[in-house]
């Protein structure tokens, strides 16, 4: 199956070419196909905050190719480079604050950087490190999904109706994604009747990107309302809830975008299991619970205007763009590592004490 799904992978968001960042800008999609260059670590933060890039892995893949910028521009500059560099840390890691991932790959490389000796290439050094942490995150993605697929045939047999939330697809990562890259492979596999996708209010994660990316592959997807998830549970025979992460906690509890929350309750009351497919690099072990995780809020105007336009009232808007789902509502979290089945600390410990799968 690890060719059929190499084969799938077709779209890339992310492109390391000609010593610059090329960001497929997600801000314009499906209408545009338009390529942001980034030549300097601000202008990574930047693209980060903006979103041109999102979903959690893609912004640690971005930020770890940002932290070459800032070090090309900073030995460039002379004197202390690595003191220099920091500043550039600092930028990234105000980006945005919920998806570990962007920490979790500027440690990696702050960790690669303590390692570099006097007179080695400093720069090419730590472009060789985030080739690496973006090729194994595609890798992730393919183990992830065979994983996934092996849980779907395992609990439900044929034919399934996927529900889905926000974007955990190609554009989201450095494959062909978390959760898209289960129902992917499930689809392959000759296991999906039809992808539901929420269309994830207020930026349209669902109806802009995910499913531009499966209607581009002829996979069967309908579109819905975010509240129309309960409603679709109950009448069209749903037997997956199949999201990605931003954060999971030392407990199981995650962190997806806003929703997510409210699709696990229903997915719990109507008997349909709630899987969560996301790379070790999302687990923040150093939180104990959910309710340690930041939660990003966006600007009111998300919700208060669309295209420009003004469509509420006149009134204040709240614009928490992430949820923490309660591990107790989980059925399986699934990683490069392997799967926890219902999440709880001891097993989140033992999974992270493993090595990956590939
Ligand atoms: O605000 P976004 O679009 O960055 O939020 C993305 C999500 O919530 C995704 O589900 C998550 O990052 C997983 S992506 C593989």
């Amino acid at each position: 199956m690890r060719e059929q799904l190499l084969a799938a992978e077709k779209v890339q968001a992310i492109d390391w070419r000609d010593g610059a960042l090329h960001l497929l800008d997600q801000r314009v999609l499906p209408f545009e196909q338009s390529w942001h260059v980034c030549r300097s670590a601000a202008a990574v933060a930047e693209a980060i905050r903006l979103m041109v890039v999102r979903g959690a892995p893609a912004i640690g893949i971005s930020a770890a190719y940002a932290v070459v910028l800032g070090a090309r521009a900073r030995v460039a500059a002379g004197g202390d480079w690595r003191a220099a560099l920091e500043a550039d840390f600092q930028v990234l890691a105000e980006s945005r604050p919920t998806a570990v991932n962007l920490f979790w790959a500027l440690n990696r490389m702050r960790e690669r950087m303590a390692r570099i000796k006097e007179g080695e290439d400093p720069v090419a050094l730590l472009e060789s490190e985030a080739l690496g942490i973006h090729q194994s995150d595609r890798e992730a993605n393919l183990t992830m999904a065979q994983i996934g697929v092996d849980l779907i045939r395992k609990h439900q047999g044929n034919r399934q109706n996927l529900l889905t939330h926000c974007n955990a697809g190609a554009l989201a990562t450095g494959g062909f994604g978390t959760a898209l890259g289960v129902i992917r492979a499930a689809y392959l596999e000759g296991l999906v009747e039809r992808i539901y996708v929420d269309e994830t209010r207020p930026w349209l994660q669902g109806s802009r990107l995910t499913a531009w990316e499966l209607a581009g592959e002829g996979i069967p997807v309908s579109l819905n309302v975010d509240s129309a998830a309960a409603h679709l549970m109950k009448t069209r025979g749903i037997t997956w809830v199949i999201v990605g992460a931003d954060r999971i906690a030392a407990n199981g509890d995650v962190a997806n975008k806003i929703g997510t929350y409210q699709l696990a309750v229903n997915a719990m009351h109507h008997g349909v299991r709630f899987m969560v497919v996301a790379p070790s690099s999302t687990i923040d072990m150093a939180l104990e619970s959910g309710d340690d995780i930041p939660i990003e809020e966006r600007d009111a105007s998300e919700l208060l205007e669309l295209n420009g336009q003004r469509v509420a009232a006149g009134v204040d808007a709240l614009n928490p763009v992430f949820d923490v789902t309660p591990a107790d509502l989980v059925d399986f979290i699934v990683t490069e590592k392997g799967v926890v089945e219902r999440p709880d600390a001891a097993k989140m410990a033992r999974l992270m004490c493993r090595k990956r799968l590939h």
